[in-house]
């Protein structure tokens, strides 16, 4: 099947010639089998992230998003090639590779303090300790007050904060983002993508965010990554043009419509069926 080159497509590469990428995806592949039937679900993906960078993967539903996403955290074994955290191989999931999927689940029996300290206490870490520095976390998304309450009390934005900071708590290098805002309204979703921002900001942690919204790929990302389907690959790499730092003003910059019709006509182009059959 011929795959759309587009220019920027060669800019997968994060960075310049003095600066290591803290992960590099090389030539990865998957397919999956089941019984007979095959789904090959990425096709040779190459990409490097930059240290501290805020990189959203764009792209239409059952592109292999989430797969690129389980390969990366280690969940999920590629057919193909390599992942690389720092220079060294990523076999399995760990405390650098921190995932945060769509529906985080909290334990619905442990109170919010409790749920963000859970990975820590898991980690061997003290109790006392665990919950001190789960506290700070807590504050951080913005829930204090609400350290005791239960996952059932809270509304689906609060919870998602509590997963935020429950994955945050433990330090990750990198964190891994599956559409963590998908199951919410869309004004909360908004006021959600405004708090990771300044999460964002405030950690410099090196975040990878996997979303089909545009507006959001393009709010919160330095570089937005487009993929196409059947077989999912990279179809297109733009880096953003909106200032630093953001905020619910940013929303309002002509730049950012710009971006949204740029990404959308590629976008738009991926999800028609093709000519020759290869599309869905
Ligand atoms: N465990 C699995 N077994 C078989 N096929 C799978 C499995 N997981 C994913 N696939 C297939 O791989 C392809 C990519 O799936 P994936 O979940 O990565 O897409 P996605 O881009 O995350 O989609 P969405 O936006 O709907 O979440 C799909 O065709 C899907 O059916
Ligand atoms: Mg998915």
């Amino acid at each position: 099947m011929a795959t759309r080159h587009t220019e920027s497509m060669m800019n997968t590469e994060a960075t310049g010639p003095d600066v290591q990428p803290i992960l590099e995806i090389k030539g990865v592949r998957k397919t999956f089998r089941r019984g007979k039937r095959t789904v090959e679900a990425l096709a040779e993906v190459e990409l490097q992230v930059r240290d501290g960078e805020f990189l959203t993967i764009l792209g239409p539903s059952g592109c292999g998003k989430s797969t690129l996403l389980h390969i990366i955290g280690g969940f999920e074994t590629a057919t193909a090639g390599s992942v690389h955290l720092e220079g060294r191989p990523v076999t399995g999931p760990g405390r650098a590779l921190g995932m945060m999927f769509q529906h985080g689940a909290l334990f619905p029996w442990k109170n919010v303090l409790d749920n963000v300290a859970w990975p820590l206490v898991a980690a061997r870490v003290g109790r006392r300790e665990a919950r001190a520095a789960a506290m700070e976390y807590v504050e951080l998304v913005g829930l204090s007050g609400f350290q005791d309450s239960y996952p059932g009390e809270l509304s689906g934005g609060m919870r998602q904060r509590v997963a935020l900071a429950r994955t945050l708590a433990l330090k990750p290098r990198v964190l891994l983002m599956d559409e963590p805002f998908g199951a919410l309204d869309a004004q909360t979703r908004e006021l959600m993508q405004e708090e990771l921002n300044r999460v964002w900001s405030t950690t410099g942690t090196t975040v990878v965010f996997v979303t089909h919204d545009i507006n959001e790929a393009a709010f919160l990302g330095d570089r937005v990554v487009v993929m196409g389907a059947r077989p999912g690959r990279i179809v297109h790499v733009e880096q953003v043009a909106l200032p630093r730092p953001r905020t619910a003003e940013s929303k309002k910059d002509p730049r950012l419509l710009e971006q949204h019709n740029r990404l959308w006509d590629v976008l738009r182009n991926e999800m028609q069926p093709r000519a020759d059959g290869a599309g869905r």
